[in-house]
């Protein structure tokens, strides 16, 4: 489907149930807006798209995404400027990346131009629910899953496409505390870690819930063969200072989500002249960092979040404290920066806010 024949059928609420919304007690991705996003793939190409009343879906039994797990998904946001316009923060990025996680789950992909228009209109229709108030935001959730009717094992013939979006505010109210996993792991090379599919984020609770009923918020993820190199943390990128250098694991393995917030922070760095390597990054050199006071700062870094400051790293039982927060200048820079530019108020040098 071409963007110039693009019709999206709109249905409008009779009521919008906008008022009712608690704003100052906002849990992540509980509140849904008046409206959503459908389109449906059958004989190999995309139906007309349908913005509807926010409503639950009908489902066969046997819908394969729920026996086989081919279900993808993306996570953005749109932000309320002081001078009312609303802007999506990167958009085409998440388009980039739901195609290769597409690719990767054999799901049909969708073009760009059009993931952004479908995810630009819903935004523009439930546009009153983007909140003015600071920390505040509009979670954009697309999502794509298989629909075939059959419990034999092959790619589906027909999908779903939809787009929910969800009224949002601070990820989290205090720094992180994040432990790392010397048994577990998130994914294996080869395997579907670089994808946002959505059995990587089911097989990460089991884990996750042993470190939280320890008290840490997160687990930092390490390579499956050997527990030795640090890949993400919890459901975020990780990246550390260490002797004034910003430092990140690598993409290349395909182990890690390529996110956007991180690939934001390190152009920005790398803009403003620090120095940043991405490249594989062991828990021996972070631990040892940490003992002798070279670890400046640690953080993950994800749509949810944007940036989570790192408090202290848990590691075969002993406890890491980073340095107080007034020291992080880096993440204190990355983080100012990020929140002003989705408000309006840093200058947008690299033309990241798309304005709806
Ligand atoms: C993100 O922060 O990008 C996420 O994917 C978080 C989501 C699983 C709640």
């Amino acid at each position: 489907m071409a963007l110039t024949e693009l019709k999206i059928k709109v249905e409008r609420v009779g009521e919008s149930a906008v008022s009712k919304v608690d704003w100052e007690n906002l849990a992540f991705g509980k509140v849904f807006t008046d409206h959503m996003l459908m389109m449906d793939y059958a004989d190999g190409s995309w139906q007309e798209p349908q913005v509807l009343p926010f409503q639950d879906i009908p489902m066969h039994p046997a819908m394969s995404s729920i026996h086989y797990g081919q279900a993808i998904f993306e996570g953005l946001k749109a932000y309320r400027h002081p001078n009312g316009k609303v802007s999506i923060f990167r958009p085409d990025m998440n388009a980039k990346r739901f195609n290769e996680s597409a690719e990767r789950m054999c799901m049909p992909q969708v073009p760009e131009d059009l993931f952004v228009e479908l995810v630009r209109k819903l935004v523009e229709v439930d546009q009153a629910w983007v909140s003015s108030l600071e920390g505040h935001s509009l979670y954009i959730r697309p999502y794509m899953f298989a629909t075939d009717h059959w419990v034999g094992i092959k790619p589906s013939e027909t999908y779903k496409f939809m787009i929910l979006l969800s009224p949002v505010g601070t990820y989290y109210s205090e720094l992180v505390r994040v432990k790392i996993e010397p048994h577990y792991t998130r994914a294996a090379r080869g395997g579907v870690g670089r994808a946002k599919a959505a059995g990587n984020y089911g097989a990460s609770l089991y884990p996750a819930k042993f470190a939280q009923d320890q008290g840490y918020h997160q687990l930092v993820w390490t390579d499956a063969k050997e527990h030795k190199f640090i890949e993400e943390s919890g459901t975020m990128n990780i990246l550390f200072v260490i002797d004034d250098v910003l430092i990140t694991p690598s993409e290349e393995e395909d182990t890690i989500l390529r996110g956007v917030t991180k690939r934001s922070i390190i152009e920005l760095a790398q803009h403003w002249g620090i120095k940043v390597e991405e490249r594989k990054i062991s828990v021996e050199e972070v631990i040892n960092a940490a003992k002798s006071g070279r670890l400046q700062d640690a953080f993950g870094a994800g749509t949810a979040a944007t940036l989570a400051q790192i408090a202290l790293i848990g590691h075969e039982g002993t406890d890491y404290h980073l340095p107080p927060v007034e020291t992080r200048t880096v993440s204190n820079r990355l983080k100012a920066y990020l929140s002003g530019l989705k408000i309006g108020q840093s200058d947008d040098i690299f033309n990241w806010n798309y304005f709806v």
